[in-house]
């Protein structure tokens, strides 16, 4: 199974623009306890480089378009996000990167917990050592 997991919100779209719909339960299967969004982000950068031990994520690209990559320990796989009404999952214990971020870039990501920097794995070989252990009998 792929490791890009996308949602299509609800649009309503009509001469005006076009409206997106994020609904609690519907369309996000946590509790939503934060949000947060970069911006003004380099082209030439990368951030991200962790993994998360509980925190679930989703985030949607809500102008502009960016690259994420994602890492289970066992696959990589890149996707570009630009749609507005689509969000990715970032599930817990998936190694992931953004990059290509281009100028007008906003990306939101709605979290299932608060910040804490404990939950963080931000070395990819400690990533490893705690994913292998986890799928290991
Ligand atoms: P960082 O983890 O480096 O960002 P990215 O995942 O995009 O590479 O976070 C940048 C800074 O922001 C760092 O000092 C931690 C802080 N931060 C918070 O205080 N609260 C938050 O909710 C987030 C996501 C980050």
């Amino acid at each position: 199974m792929s490791l890009i997991k996308l949602i299509d919100f609800r649009t309503f779209s009509d001469p005006r623009g076009t409206l997106a719909v994020v609904e609690a339960s519907l369309d996000v299967s946590f509790e939503i306890r934060r949000v947060y969004y970069l911006y003004g982000l380099s082209g030439d950068l990368h951030r991200g480089f962790h993994a998360h031990r509980e925190l679930e994520q989703i985030a949607i690209c809500l102008s502009g378009s960016c690259s994420f990559l994602l890492d289970d320990g066992q696959r990589r796989e890149t996707l570009s996000l630009g749609s507005p009404h689509q969000g990715l999952r970032i599930e817990r214990m998936v190694w992931h990167e953004m990059f290509d971020f281009s100028p007008d870039c906003v990306l939101m990501v709605l979290a299932s917990e608060h910040y804490d920097e404990s939950d963080y794995i931000r070395n990819y070989e400690q990533f490893l050592t705690e994913v292998n252990h986890a799928a290991s009998p």
